[in-house]
């Protein structure tokens, strides 16, 4: 049977924080599919991206360690999504850690450690410098 990874994000100016989180989620299984934030539910969560959803789906439809990438644009829609695409593993970075437990009910929950020293707030605030 194959393993249906999923994971969730808004993955704004990818960094290697973000392809070290998709190529570990990647090897937990034989397919990775990202639920990546709208830019409609960013609002709601009080992010900004700098790139469109459809700007930021298109760089993650580019690496290798994704094969599928689906809005996320409520909350509450990850049960039925687990259940829609047969996900077997939840993977999110310690960020989150303890937030989803909820979902163990559904399909195995792990959290990932963070990268270090990289996020896309910094990189904003790096740009920000340099301007
Ligand atoms: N992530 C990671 N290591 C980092 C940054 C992010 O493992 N250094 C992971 C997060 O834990 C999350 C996923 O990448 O599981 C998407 O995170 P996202 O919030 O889109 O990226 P951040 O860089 O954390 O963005 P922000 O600074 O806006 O919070």
């Amino acid at each position: 049977m194959k393993r249906t990874v999923i994971t969730y994000g808004t993955f704004d100016l990818l960094h290697t924080g973000h392809v070290r989180l998709l190529e570990r989620a990647r090897s937990l299984g034989d397919r990775l599919i990202v639920g990546l934030s709208t830019d409609e539910f960013n609002a709601i969560k009080g992010k900004i991206s700098v790139q469109t959803y459809a700007d930021r789906k298109a760089v993650l439809e580019a690496i290798q360690f994704v094969d599928l990438v689906i809005p996320e644009t409520a909350w509450n829609q990850k049960e039925k999504d687990i259940i829609q695409y047969g996900v077997d593993l939840f993977v999110m970075g310690d960020d989150w850690k303890g937030k989803f437990d909820f979902l163990k009910d559904s399909c195995e929950v792990l959290y990932l450690p963070r990268t270090a020293g990289i996020s896309t707030s910094d990189l904003k605030k790096r740009i920000d410098k340099q301007l």
